[in-house]
């Protein structure tokens, strides 16, 4: 039986990409710091256990590994899911602490998570899924954080398929998905963002074309367990053809 972590497992994308995992078969060890919905989800799903904890903390994510290794003595993919939106600020208001913590969450933390994953992971030819965004290539005003760390991401995914011929890294591109993280985009984001930026995402909820997380999540999950060696490096949209080749 396969092992594979997913971070930011207790709503939205992550949540659905554990559940998809569960019905391939593989075990999953699931993350975050909401304690009643992991509890929940190891309710609902045999095979599935959880850490609560927050992922910019080194020893959470120590913890990640050593429950992933106490299982079954391996880990066969990484699916690094967990990241915060904010701060949604102008660049001229940009304040150390929030950009740090963003920071860490959204880059250091799947970086350092790969890292020490990184033994098991060329032991299985295993994956490692980063999952990114539009957002990485394409500047928005208000997410300068946002922007700034999901390209670093993706930088980071295309050093590590460099320098690991073993394992196989994608950013993942989902969509636009129906999640906790575009209410906050809708509730919070208007001022900052300006009324063209942000008309956009409420036009898309609007209109009802914002993405079931089952969708890009079944594309994660399937990507997890069996992405092809072409693809590492990318930067795949959840819906190429190659990925669908794999549902
Ligand atoms: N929704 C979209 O349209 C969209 C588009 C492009 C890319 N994405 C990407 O998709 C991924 C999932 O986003 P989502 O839309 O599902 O967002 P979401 O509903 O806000 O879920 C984020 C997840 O990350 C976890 N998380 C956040 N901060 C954490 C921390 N410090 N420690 C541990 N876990 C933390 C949250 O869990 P806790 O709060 O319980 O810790 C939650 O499970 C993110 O990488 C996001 O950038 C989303």
């Amino acid at each position: 039986m396969h092992t594979v972590i997913v971070t930011g497992a207790s709503r939205g994308l992550g949540r659905a990409v554990v559940h998809e995992l569960n019905r391939r078969g593989a075990a999953v060890v699931a993350t975050a710091r909401s304690e009643s919905a992991l509890a929940a989800l190891e309710d609902e799903l045999d095979n599935v256990v959880t850490v609560v904890g927050d992922i910019g903390s080194d020893s959470t994510r120590r913890e990640v590994i050593e429950t992933a290794l106490r299982r079954d003595g391996r880990i066969d993919a990484l699916v690094n899911n967990a990241a915060v939106l904010e701060p949604i600020a102008r660049s001229a208001d940009a304040e150390a602490g929030p950009w740090s913590d963003h920071l860490e969450i959204n880059v250091v933390a799947p970086v350092h998570l790969t890292a020490l994953a990184l033994p098991y992971l060329r032991a299985s030819g295993g994956r490692v899924i980063n999952v990114s965004s539009g957002a990485a290539t394409r500047p928005l005003a208000g997410w300068g954080a946002y922007c700034t760390a999901k390209a670093a991401l993706k930088m980071a995914t295309e050093v590590l398929a460099t320098e690991e011929p073993d394992i196989t890294a994608i950013s993942l591109r989902p969509g636009v998905v129906d999640t906790a993280m575009q209410a906050t985009i809708r509730s919070d984001g208007r001022k900052v963002m300006g009324a063209a930026g942000h008309d956009r995402f409420v036009r898309l909820h609007e209109d009802g074309e914002l993405l079931d997380p089952a969708l890009p999540g079944a594309a994660i999950a399937a990507l997890a367990l069996h992405a092809p060696k072409s693809l590492s490096g990318g930067f795949v949209p959840w819906d190429a053809p190659e990925v669908r080749a794999l549902l």
